[in-house]
């Protein structure tokens, strides 16, 4: 609890680019949270290296990142938002954590077996205690509530396993956390293989919308969308291509399934395709404009990274000093 508000937290990765997937699945949800939780939004950057990076690369994606958190609606003055590097206590409670996780459970994750697959010359420690990290991410905030997209659902079991086992040992150091799963758009898939997620690391640009892609790209790909061979525009189980894209209308224009069944019945794919098209683009038009102007404001982004930065890291100063307490290391000498 922070001035009688619940704590939150969420985070996501400054690799690739951002998606659609990670914006109706997430960072949308993240927007209006602030008045009944107190909220921090991290920009994720440790768990970013457990793939290779270019530096520079890293950088300018990071810091675009934290702008497209304030861009998408996340007002810097009422939400925490900052580098996870910036604040130390994040790897330090991600070390005390590993000694309270088994590799069995590591071994379980699913995102660890799929990354290691695609990196298979670059399986490092990093990326399996990756879930780990995680857990010290949220556990740190004392979080209640963590609103993520479906696909994170394993990694917030394995945090909650964690600190019921060190609250066990130690006594009650760490809040619970909740998942927060929105209830449309938790997850979005791929154009060309609705079977598989969208994702920022998908090798072909046409399987992902890029928030930052414009208007007539993000056309084009719903044009090209992969459907079948059906025309009914129906949410049916065996018509994932049609599924996924009544999804993304529904979230985009706020329409529920029915309305959006409704309005385009009679109707064919292309027009249909067309209409998420153009609807996904005048959702994205006004974050593209306020992330421009932002770009244009080094001191006031600079500004919110340094205040932003101290904030956080006293709140998990107050943590990590307490874990530390109740596993035994000597107190500091002032
Ligand atoms: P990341 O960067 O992969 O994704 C960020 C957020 O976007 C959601 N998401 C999706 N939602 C719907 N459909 C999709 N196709 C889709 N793809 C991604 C994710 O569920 C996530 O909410 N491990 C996390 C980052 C992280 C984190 C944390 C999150 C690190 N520490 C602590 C919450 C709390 C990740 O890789 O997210």
């Amino acid at each position: 609890m922070l001035d009688g508000k619940k704590m939150l937290f969420s985070g996501m990765q400054a690799t690739g680019n951002i998606t659609l997937g990670n914006y109706l699945g997430a960072l949308k949800n993240w927007v209006n949270l602030c008045d009944e939780y107190e909220c921090f939004y991290c920009v994720v950057d440790l768990h970013s290296i457990t793939v290779r990076q270019n530096p520079a690369e890293l950088r300018k994606r990071a810091r675009n990142l934290l702008m497209l958190y304030i861009a998408a609606g996340i007002d810097p003055e009422k939400n925490c938002l900052y580098y996870q590097s910036h604040v130390s206590g994040h790897a330090e409670l991600g070390w005390i954590l590993n000694c309270f996780t088994y590799m069995g459970e590591l071994n379980r994750m699913t995102q660890f077996k799929d990354k290691s697959a695609k990196h298979a010359d670059n399986i490092n420690g990093g990326l399996y205690t990756y879930p780990v990290l995680m857990a010290a991410d949220i556990l740190l905030f004392q979080s209640d509530v963590v609103p993520v997209g479906a696909d994170q659902m394993q990694h917030l079991e394995l945090t909650r396993d964690i600190a019921q086992r060190f609250n066990n040992v130690y006594g009650d150091v760490f809040t619970i956390p909740e998942a927060y799963v929105g209830k449309a758009g938790a997850r979005i898939m791929s154009l060309q293989d609705p079977t598989k997620k969208m994702s920022k690391s998908d090798e072909n640009p046409n399987a992902s919308i890029y928030i930052m892609d414009d208007r007539d790209t993000i056309i084009r790909k719903f044009k090209r969308a992969v459907t079948d061979s059906d025309t009914r525009i129906i949410y049916s189980e065996d018509k994932p291509g049609i599924r996924n894209l009544i999804d993304i209308y529904s979230v985009a224009s706020g329409k529920t399934i029915e309305e959006v069944e409704k309005e385009f019945d009679g109707k064919g794919y292309g027009d249909f395709k067309l209409a998420v098209g153009e609807t996904v683009a005048d959702v994205l038009e006004p974050i593209h404009k306020r992330f421009d102007e932002l770009s244009k404001d080094k001191a006031y982004v600079d500004g919110i990274i340094k205040a932003n930065a101290e904030k956080a890291g006293y709140i998990a100063n107050k943590t990590l000093r307490k874990v530390q307490k109740k596993v035994g290391f000597p107190e500091r000498i002032r």
